[in-house]
């Protein structure tokens, strides 16, 4: 049942509340002296995502400053290659590094939900602790970006060790790509079933792909995972992310069976308004880079992203995540922007 105090699983059921629910991706992060604080207790960054009452903490955090309409539990995508015996490390500075995954046999679904229930217990505490009307966001990573930092072992512009070996050892790519699927869906139903109330898939490195790929690692994976996440619980919304989709976002969008579609700079605003917004809600799309850089713009750009897109159900939200250097503030002038807005 959809609460009707609750105006971001309204928009998500394509219900327009009259009010623009908001939030941001990394909205618990760095630019947060309160997260730096709590980080400091941690070297190991993982060990901070498996440490519930932190994950917890954290993930309260920016809805106690800024009132946004949804968490996102902290926790990482890497969570996935690690609970699947990967090897995952976040070195400061540099980002994740793993041990690349050259051979499939190493990995392996013992333990997988043992490893994670760290995350779970995150949810269940921070479920406890938000109101009726914030709503609890679960994610994963989808098949393609997980198997991007796994072969390539690090992050990469272009991610070309990954996609070489999508062309010169399919069978092995392909295997993995299965993997990823089925431990995405397992993943998912979990958090559901812990108390996450909408999941987002975050497909980061699907800008890289040529349409063909496209179809075949991004689109394809999410439409299996989406329709199992649905067969269990048909009422909990999926919004897709595509990240640098570009035009074949429509495709996704038709596709992926995704409820609501995350979009960035790469397509226009009245693109997602004449083309995404008639197949599904969807969630954007102010820069990041402008907010961490420019508040009085940031603001001008949120009243426009509103101004076209608002009409509509419609989730606000970032291009990508937050910047650690961004001013606080900023963030605290856009919110204020948007909740003002009707
Ligand atoms: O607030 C939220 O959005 C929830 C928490 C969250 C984190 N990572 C925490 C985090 C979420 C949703 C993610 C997703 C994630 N992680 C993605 C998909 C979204 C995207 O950005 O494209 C990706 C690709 C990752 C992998 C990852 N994790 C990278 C590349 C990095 C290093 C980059 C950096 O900012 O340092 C991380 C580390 C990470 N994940 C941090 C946070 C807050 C920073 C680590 C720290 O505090 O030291």
């Amino acid at each position: 049942m959809i609460n009707n105090s609750n105006i971001f699983l309204s928009s998500l059921n394509n219900v327009h509340s009259g009010r623009i629910p908001f939030w941001f991706m990394r909205q618990a992060g760095r630019y947060l002296p309160e997260y730096r604080e709590v980080r400091k207790n941690f070297r190991n960054f993982l060990e901070f995502c498996y440490t519930p009452e932190a994950a917890c903490e954290v993930t309260l955090q920016p809805i106690a400053r800024y009132g946004m309409s949804a968490a996102i539990i902290f926790s990482d995508i890497l969570v996935i290659p690690d609970a699947l015996g990967a090897k995952v490390d976040f070195i400061e500075g540099t980002g994740p590094v793993l041990e690349p995954v050259l051979d499939i046999s190493k990995l392996s679904r013992n333990n997988f939900s043992e490893k994670l229930n760290p995350v779970y217990e995150a949810i269940k505490l921070t479920r406890k602790s938000l109101h009726d009307d914030t709503s609890l966001i679960g994610f994963c990573g989808l098949p393609w970006t997980l198997a991007c930092y796994m072969v390539e072992g690090k992050g990469s512009r272009d991610f070309a060790s990954v996609r070489r070996a999508a062309f010169t050892k399919k069978q092995f790519f392909l295997k993995l790509i299965d993997l990823l699927t089925e431990a995405v869906i397992d993943h998912s139903i979990a958090q559901i079933e812990a108390g996450a109330q909408a999941i987002q898939l975050f497909d980061s490195w699907a800008g890289v792909l040529s349409e063909q790929e496209f179809f075949d690692y991004s689109i394809i994976p999410s439409k299996k995972i989406t329709s199992a996440i649905k067969e269990k619980y048909p009422n909990i919304p999926i919004i897709g992310f595509p990240r640098m989709g570009g035009s074949k976002i429509i495709d996704y969008a038709r596709e992926s069976g995704a409820d609501c579609v995350s979009f960035d700079g790469s397509i226009s605003l009245d693109y997602a308004k004449n083309e995404l917004q008639k197949y599904v809600v969807v969630q954007g799309n102010l820069d990041p880079i402008l907010l961490a850089e420019d508040k009085k713009e940031a603001g001008l750009q949120a009243k426009k992203i509103i101004g076209t897109l608002g009409d509509k159900p419609f989730v606000f939200n970032l291009a990508h995540g937050i910047l650690p250097h961004t001013p606080p503030e900023n963030v605290a002038f856009i919110c204020d922007i948007i909740k003002n807005y009707s």
